[in-house]
This record gives structure tokens, sequence and C-alpha cells, in this order.
């Protein structure tokens, strides 16, 4: 397995974060100690610029950068290397007042006021100029810096812009993705319904709160556009840094379960892969460890973008967030595991935001390494110091990547048009929930799955699950067919298949697109449950004899034209007796449908039948221990983490623990919130 370091001139691991000096130049001496401090946490990394715009061009045309000169100068002496931001993020009042068309217009259409972050036009061509001036300065500056890892583009890139320059774009966006023809998108979106006929595209708007938001196919694309209009911004900006000479890797911060882009589309248009993790720990309805499970997902999900290279947590919080309904802090122990966690699903780096706290304004009491009591002996920093030293102890690992064998199809479009059809319950549909489920279940038999798209390539993989798969994109029945007729083992379950990439329902049966033939049967009803309501299935055992039964919640799907095996059958309900999960055996491979929500831990028999099919090795983990495995070119690195709070044992485990220098043969104990890297 070949490894990649994201940064040859650093050693080991990135740790540090966003630091925010210009706050604060007017203290040199503050300035001063947080270098002390800093090298004594063994921070080797600080993110810097993300809202400078006002430091940096105070008024329009005077733009200065000698104050981040001094500092990115002054911190690579001292072994520090800087993240350079691109300061879009946030504008400057000036900005606002002189280019009123950089600030986005809400979904009535009514222009914003200046203020807050995060909310400029995408695409107002004024803005768009003042940002090309700003971006081709900081990289006339900058690039080539032997301090400077990265572009930093912009900060967590979201929402929609609804005004009349966005409108237009909408327009030219339809036109080109319709052939310029009206009625091929009058088709798609099936708009003889209502009578919402289209002559023009230049009668199409977005979907105004007060106007037409009742065509899926509209507000399916209308999100599909707005991910390309981030991304078209995000670019510009790339281009504008790489036209003035910058050379250096990009990136942008993603955010967990983001709703409002596709990442899987702007994946691509970066180089490396960021994403800013903000745990809700120690919460009062879930345990930490399914807290860390969550976690977990997320970083599977960035992970699994771009597999040949370790991805960063470029933000996390030291201590605890402010903006949540509650904001807790996080308990003795939990900041090394949870960064740990980062390291083992195979981020290069741990990155905070914030190295100090700023003293006023809404982040004033949000975490940060520094407090403002300003000394190096608080339980946060030295929780932070103690991880930077085991970063230090574990740094061989740096570079190595994951390797897994077992997939779960996300697609951001199948999640949005879940969510926006007009079908099932309202607040059961649980898409997210119901792919985390699946990714816990396989994460308990010790066996780490990817997060990837159904566009992906899928040839690393020798087990698919995509459940509640609505949305089939062009070629994915045939994709799927190929995947199981070579020997892959697929699953499925109800939902799947109802409609094209258009959200036209497929015709003939569900699920479309050939796949009835890949799972041997034919979906003919959808039921939706009240929460109350109570059914079960039976599961069939060898012998053909049930075996045993679990509940079955939220939807219940009634087949047909079964050709399957039927592995369990409805035990009550207008379904009793019918087939609830089957089995298709399919060219060399087999195709699983489960029709019906149940608790993955009451199938997981199914779950082992495919590993076994697939020939992948799995031991039963202790509850709420994860494990997680790096691969080196001549190392493997296990990583287990417990998110329990007492002690816990775990089997077959041989190496040498890192951390401790010890040799393990046979079990391995670990702490509460302990964490073990042992190298194989
Ligand atoms: C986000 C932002 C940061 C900061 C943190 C606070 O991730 O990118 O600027 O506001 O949240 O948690
Ligand atoms: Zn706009």
């Amino acid at each position: 397995m070949k490894t990649n370091k994201l940064f040859p001139q650093v050693e080991g691991f990135l740790h540090g974060g966003d630091y925010n000096p210009e706050q604060w130049l007017d203290r040199p001496d503050i300035l001063k100690k947080d270098i002390e401090y800093m090298k004594e946490a063994g921070i080797n990394t600080v993110t810097m610029g993300v809202f400078s715009w006002s430091v940096h061009e105070p008024v329009e045309g005077q733009i200065s950068f000698d104050w981040l000169a001094e500092i990115m100068d002054e911190l690579y002496e001292n072994g520090i290397y800087t993240v350079l931001a691109t300061p879009t993020g946030a504008r400057p009042a000036w900005l606002d007042e002189k280019y009123p068309s950089a600030m986005r217009c809400d979904e009535m259409g009514v222009r914003n006021h200046h203020g807050v972050r995060h909310n400029h036009c995408m695409q107002s061509p004024e803005y768009r100029e003042k940002v090309r001036i700003m971006d081709s300065a900081l990289a006339e500056r900058f690039a080539g810096h032997p301090g400077l890892l990265m572009w930093h583009i912009s900060n967590e890139l979201g929402g929609y812009c609804y005004c009349d320059t966005c409108r237009k774009k909408f327009q030219q966006w339809l036109a080109d993705r319709y052939d310029h023809d009206i009625e091929k998108l009058n088709k798609a979106w099936w708009t003889t319904f209502w009578s919402h006929k289209f002559n023009s595209f230049d009668q199409i708007d977005p979907p105004y709160k007060n106007g037409e938001n009742c065509v899926l196919g509209l507000n399916l694309d209308w999100k599909r556009f707005s991910t390309w209009s981030a991304t078209d911004f995000m670019k510009f900006e790339i281009d504008t840094l790489r036209g003035a000479g910058a050379t250096e890797p990009t990136t942008t911060n993603f955010m967990e379960m983001f709703y409002d882009y596709d990442y899987h589309y702007m994946k691509d248009f970066i180089d490396v892969i960021s994403w800013d993790n903000y745990p809700e720990l120690h919460n009062n309805w879930q345990t930490d460890a399914d807290q860390l499970l969550e976690r977990s997902f997320n970083h599977a999900l960035f992970r699994s973008m771009k597999k040949d290279k370790p991805f960063m947590m470029m933000e996390s919080a030291p201590g605890l967030v402010n903006w949540r309904p509650f904001n807790k802090y996080r308990r003795p122990g939990m900041h090394e595991l949870i960064s740990m966690q980062a390291v083992a699903t195979g981020s290069d780096t741990v990155q905070y935001f914030q190295i100090r706290k700023s003293r006023g304004s809404s982040e004033q009491w949000h975490g940060a390494v520094i407090d403002h009591i300003g000394t190096n002996d608080t339980r946060v920093f030295k929780e932070v110091a103690k991880l930077g030293a085991d970063l230090k102890t574990i740094s061989e690992v740096a570079g190595a990547l994951s390797d897994n064998k077992v997939a779960i199809l996300f697609d951001w479009d199948n999640r949005w048009a879940i969510d926006d059809a007009w079908a099932l319950a309202k607040d059961t549909k649980n898409f997210d929930k119901t792919c985390m489920s699946i990714y816990n279940e396989f994460m308990s038999l010790g066996v780490e799955p990817d997060i990837i798209s159904s566009d992906m390539d899928w040839s690393d993989y020798k087990i698919i699950c995509a459940p509640m798969l609505y949305v089939l994109h062009d070629g994915v029945g045939e994709k799927i067919a190929d995947f199981v007729r070579n020997g892959g083992q697929f699953m499925s379950t109800y939902f799947t298949g109802y409609v094209n990439k258009d959200l036209l329902a497929n015709l003939g049966g569900f699920p479309g697109d050939g796949l009835s033939q890949v799972f041997g049967l034919r979906s003919e009803e959808i039921d939706t449950l009240y929460p109350e309501d109570k059914n079960s299935i039976s599961i069939i055992d060898k012998a053909g004899k049930p075996s045993y039964s679990a509940p079955v919640s939220d939807y219940q799907e009634l087949l047909r034209d079964v050709t399957a095996e039927v592995l369990a059958r409805y035990d009550g309900d207008y379904v009793a007796g019918k087939p609830a999960i089957t089995r298709n055996s399919y060219g060399e491979g087999f195709a699983y449908y489960v029709a019906c929500r149940t608790n993955q831990n009451d199938i997981e028999f199914l779950y082992r039948e495919m590993l076994e099919h697939a020939g992948i090795a799995y031991t039963k983990l202790p509850v709420g221990v994860e494990k997680h495995t790096r691969f080196a070119e001549d190392a493997k690195y296990d990583f287990y983490l417990n998110g329990n709070t007492e002690d816990v044992t775990v089997k077959d485990v041989a190496g040498v623990e890192l951390l401790t220098g010890e040799n393990v043969s046979g079990t391995l104990v670990l702490k509460g919130y302990g964490v073990a890297v042992v190298k194989r």
C-alpha cells in the first residue's frame, strides 16, 4: 500500500489551528507568548487570514499584508507552518456599502443588510472583482513562502442566493442542462401537472418562498445549481491564486453532514479534503460512544472522497463550542480520544478553532487552546499539549492510508429528493440515520466501511450497501448489476430505485432500471407506520424454520414476483406471511433486499453472511469500542478507541502499542476513553 504524506516538509502530523493575531496587533507581548505556548503544546501549524479582509484592506485599494508577513516569518522561524486562507468568508463594511450586489438575497428575493459572514453572492461580478484583486495580491506576496503549506479557500462555503444575478445564472445553467430545449425541461419536471409548463428558460425563478416551490424537479435542480455556483466561486478563487503564481495545494473546509451542497461534486476541484468536526459530546440522548460513531461516519465520508491521500480535520474545539443549545466541556480524556479518532480514520491533522480566544464579540466564549486567563496550565491546554506529544510519538503513521472493502452509498441528491418527496412520513424518513446505522453495524464487527457516491469508482469494494437509494442516476442500475454479477455482495432496502435522476417514477415496478432482475423481486406498495404501530418479521433459519423475530418500524413494503430466496417474512398486519428480507443469487454474487425498517443489529446475520461471502475477517468488538486501521508500505496500524468511561478488554490483539512502547499479545486493556495504536 502506497503511503502519501500531505506535506513532506512537515515531520509527522499537523497539530494546530485557526489563529487570529490580527486581533492582537497592539499586544506584541501576547503574540510572543502565543508562540511560546504553541511550541510547548507541540503545535506546528496555524491557519491564518480566514476573516482578515478589513485588516488586509482597511480602505478600498489600500492593501497591505506586512502584519501577516511578519507573523508568518516569525512563526516559521519557530517551526510553525501556515495554512493561509483567502478572506472571502466575511466582508468589510466599505465593500458592501459600495458594492451591494456582494450581499446575498434571501428566499423572498430581498437583499440582506451588511453584517455577519458566509453570506456573499457567489455570482456577483462586483464581488468577484474585489476577490480577484485580493486573492491575486495574497498569492503574489505569499506563494512560495517556505512556511506556507496550503491555501484555504474562503470558509465553510454554504447557503443559497436568490438575487437577480443568481436567477439569471440559474436559467442559463438550466438551459445548458436541458440542451436549450424547454420541452426537455418540461418533460423532466413533469410540468403539465398543475398547469406549470414553461415556454422559455427566462420564465423560471428560483424556488422563492412565496413562489414556485412545489415542482420537485425545480427544487432539486436549484440545489444542484447552487452546488455548481459555490463550486464556481471556489474555482474562481483557486484559478486566481494559481494565475498569480500559487503552486501550493488547495482545500476548503467542509462541514459535517452538510446539506446545502453536494460535496461529491465539489471534491474534485480541490487538492485536499478537509472538514470541521464539532461533536455534541456528553449529551442527554446518546452515549459518548454513539456520538463518536457519528464522528466516525463523517470522517469516513470525507476520507472516501480522495482515497489516495489522508484528509485533514481542519477545525475542532479545544474544550467546548459556544453555539450549541447546551455547551458542555469535553470531560478529561475526551480530547485525546476524539482527536485520535480523526487520526485513526485517516486524518493527518488535528486542527482547532482556535489557538487563542477572541477577547470580544460572539466567539469570545468558544473553546481555545489559550484561554483569557493566558496561562499554559489550564486543563484544556494541558490536554492539548499531551495530545501534541502523543502525535509526535506516533508520527510514523502519518501518510498511511485506509483500505476498506465495504462501502455505503450516500448520494446528496438522493438525500434531498427523499426529504422533498411527498411520500412516507414527514418526520421518520431518516435517510442519514439509516446510512449511519448500517455503518455502525459493520463497526461493531470491527470492519470499517467507506462512504461513497453511486458515481464513484466501486472497484475496491466487495460489499456495498445502498439503503433507500430512491434516486437512480443514469447507468447505476447496470453498475449494480455488474457489481453483483462479478461477485459483489450488494444490499438494498425499501424505497430503492423509485425514480430516475429527474425524479420521474420508474415505470414497470420498483426497483427500476433493471434492478428487479438483480434482486429477484418487485415492490408494489410502501406502507408508512405510526410510531405506535407494531409489526415484526421472523427470520428463517437454514432449515427453513422461523428462528427469531425482530420488530419493524416506520416502513414496510409489500413485495411481489419474488424469485429470490426468502430470509425473513412479516409476522403481522396485512403483509403477514409475505417476504420481508430476500437474497438473490445473481452471477457470481448476491443481492440482498430488506423490505422494511429494522434495527440493524437484529439482522446482524445478514452482515455476517455478506462478510463471509466476501472473505472479510471480522470480530465482534466490545460495546463502545471502535477499531480503525491505517496501512503503510511496511506496517499496519490498528487504532482502538474506547468510548466508554469504564475500562474494556479487547481480545485477539497483537503487536507493539506505539503510545506506551509495550508489546501486546492476546488481550488489550483500554482505559475509560483510552486509545491504543497497535503496529503490526
Ligand atoms: C466554524 C467556523 C469558525 C468558527 C467555528 C466555531 O467552524 O469555520 O470560524 O466560527 O465554527 O465553532
Ligand atoms: Zn446572488
